[in-house]
């Protein structure tokens, strides 16, 4: 119960890695706001799984890439809970394409899912966690913002030029706002996933053959699931993670080893 009495808001959390991190934050005794955008019934399933565990959760609609629909969200959390302790920029979205095919909508897109959806909730979070200021007896840190990143902040993708141009606006982004912030206590840092189990790399392990090309770049061999993230993230924003700030933690089994390097080279 790391995170009892604390108010948590994890953004894309109807799918993937967002569901293991809502379910892990509410585990550790976090009420947890679970936005979407577009699919209400994993979002309620979410809620439901959380409730069915004990936990306290409330499902909220709202793109995260448009600012008005961000500012609205944050006002009504705000109105019902008082104030919010944790932010996870979590959505995110592929438009992959080779470079020459790349459309201005899909490179857009996935720079306003991915990217500027963090700025719009973390200003919206960074103006919050100022105005209510310190509350020493729930947590150390007046404010944590964990953002969800990649291991192609540090890996380059060809043929995902705009996803992973995304991630390494990611990184700058996060270690930028933590450098600003640390004075006032708000902590800020990066996860960066490897492959890990969710619909939005299905075509890198629903068949055998795929996922047994995907395990040759996981030195640790087995594919992620949502609560390796879930199980991290809960720490990073607990008090027993208050020191680390301007930082990403992979979790990739090993994904950012140049794995190609155990044999070659
Ligand atoms: C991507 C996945 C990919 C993984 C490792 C993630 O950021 O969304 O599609 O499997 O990185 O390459």
């Amino acid at each position: 119960m790391r995170l009892q009495n604390q108010i948590a808001l994890v953004t894309g959390a109807s799918s993937g890695i967002g569901v293991g991190v809502a379910k892990a934050l509410a585990a550790n005794g976090a009420t947890v706001v679970i936005n979407y955008r577009s699919h209400a019934d994993e979002a309620a399933a979410v809620l439901a799984d959380i409730t069915a565990a004990g936990g306290q959760a409330i499902v909220y609609q709202a793109d995260v890439s448009d600012e008005a629909q961000v500012e609205k969200m944050f006002a009504d959390l705000i109105a019902q809970f008082g104030t919010l302790h944790i932010l996870v920029n979590n959505a995110g979205i592929q438009q992959d394409a080779a470079f020459v095919d790349m459309t201005l909508a899909q490179w857009n897109q996935v720079l306003a899912v991915n990217l500027t959806s963090q700025f719009l909730c973390s200003r919206a979070a960074v103006r919050e966690f100022l105005r209510r200021g310190p509350q020493p007896a729930i947590s150390r840190a007046t404010g944590k913002i964990i953002c969800m990143s990649s291991v192609h902040e540090e890996i380059p993708w060809g043929g995902h030029v705009n996803y992973a141009t995304s991630k390494g606006g990611i990184k700058l982004f996060m270690e930028s706002l933590a450098q600003e912030l640390a004075p006032q206590k708000i902590r800020v840092v990066n996860i960066g996933p490897g492959a890990i189990q969710t619909p939005i790399n299905r075509s890198a392990w629903a068949t055998p053959e795929a996922l047994a090309a995907l395990l040759k770049l996981i030195p640790y061999n087995r594919i992620g699931q949502p609560e390796d993230i879930g199980n991290l993230a809960a720490w990073l924003a607990s008090d027993e993670a208050d020191y680390i700030t301007g930082t990403t933690i992979f979790a990739d089994g090993g994904m950012t080893l140049y794995p190609g390097f155990a044999t070659g080279g």
